[in-house]
């Protein structure tokens, strides 16, 4: 296993390489680095907030960006929300099979235990469908924004750019999202690029609750992902089970095999690092050094012409060397369902307890108290 130590330093060698980073984002990166010093300063100080819509289980990307970044957190000592934010996995789909859902939150506790997350009161994995009071916070927080600020959302226009219907739960998620944020009165949110127009929302409604009726809410800020972008095996687009390019945790050495192999590359006849021109066999490379913590421009010219072959044995090597203490303990695990489903109900309880207080004093905050 990585040290926790050296990820940071990891991600800060292979970030620069990456070329979708935009001027606004590099800003945001930079606020992060920053905000991570301070927050290794004094992590009492700190709360976070992160979430996975439950859409099925936890494959590399999300390990080596969101899973990462939280036990960093978490050997921090910051303490942290996790949560599955089922409601959200209905604004973009029907479930025709509620035992999908069921199976899916199941598979992510299952993940998020297997990597090494210690449940806890500093570490609290909860659910929207079992804290009432995050929806009911939701109703004087749409009265803080505006049609406009919904319409405006470039995540949500992203996500119905192809969708016929939009739902009413699509256009509003994000102030369902600013109650996540807001409840457990969470200062820190570790998040990718794409959630930034929500966590800007849930600093807006805030500001603006805070205005109105007094200082309630922390300004949350963004700890923005240190993870590279991972592809999938199509080295095509960004690893993602719609996608059908993932390797997940929980995949065997056998699947994670084949789907390397199998991996497409390019027909340049050596191995070199250059994201932008060889996105493929980069990507390759990339994982490879997320398992081993080594510098991929190193590693590319050490296999330079024994080729993409090679080097996907190595990566196939490396990859179900790293995740073989993780998948184990996912299999043990699985065994003991009652502990896991035991993990849920108590994050519930604590995270319930949170929403209710905070319910109450937005209420006596907006002279709801008849
Ligand atoms: N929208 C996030 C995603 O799709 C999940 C999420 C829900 C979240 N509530 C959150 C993330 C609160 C951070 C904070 O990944």
């Amino acid at each position: 296993m990585l040290k926790l130590e050296n990820l940071l330093s990891i991600y800060n060698k292979l970030i620069y390489t990456n070329t979708m980073i935009t001027e606004s984002y590099t800003e945001s990166r930079k606020k992060s680095v920053s905000l991570f010093r301070k927050i290794q300063e004094n992590p009492g100080k700190y709360i976070s907030i992160s979430g996975d819509r439950p859409t099925g289980a936890l494959h590399l990307g999300h390990f080596f960006g969101v899973l990462q970044n939280r036990l960093i957190l978490q050997s921090v000592g910051v303490k942290s929300f996790i949560l599955i934010a089922d409601y959200q996995f209905y604004t973009d789909r029907k479930c025709t099979n509620p035992q999908e859902i069921e199976q899916n939150i199941q598979d992510i506790l299952l993940d998020y235990l297997a990597v090494g997350i210690e449940p806890g009161k500093n570490m609290i994995i909860f659910n929207h469908s079992n804290i009432p009071e995050l929806n009911q916070l939701m109703l004087p927080f749409l009265s803080l924004v505006t049609v406009s600020d919904l319409n405006r959302n470039p995540t949500v226009k992203e996500e119905i750019k192809f969708l016929k219907d939009v739902t009413g739960a699509m256009l509003t998620y994000p102030v369902h999202q600013a109650a996540d944020i807001l409840f457990c009165k969470a200062n820190v949110v570790p998040i990718g690029k794409d959630q930034l127009s929500h966590l800007e929302l849930a600093r807006k409604i805030s500001r603006k609750f805070n205005n109105y009726y007094g200082k309630t809410f922390p300004l949350p800020c963004g700890l923005l992902s240190e993870s590279p972008i991972i592809l999938g095996v199509d080295g095509k687009k960004k690893m993602s089970k719609s996608q059908k390019n993932a390797i997940y945790i929980k995949s065997t050495e056998e699947e994670t095999a084949s789907l390397i192999m199998s991996a497409r590359t390019d027909s340049f006849p050596y191995v070199s690092y250059n994201p932008e021109e060889r996105p493929e066999i980069s990507n390759l490379l990339l994982l490879y050094c997320l398992c081993t913590n080594l510098d991929p421009k190193v590693v590319a010219d050490s296999i330079g012409e024994k080729g993409a072959y090679y080097l996907k044995r190595m990566l196939v090597d490396a990859l179900n060397d790293f995740f073989l203490p993780i998948r184990r303990k996912r299999m043990q695990l699985k065994k003991d369902l009652g502990y896991v489903l035991e993990v849920i109900q108590n994050g519930n309880k604590m995270a319930r307890e949170e929403a209710i207080n905070t319910l109450e004093e937005v209420n006596i905050k907006m002279g709801l108290v008849i």
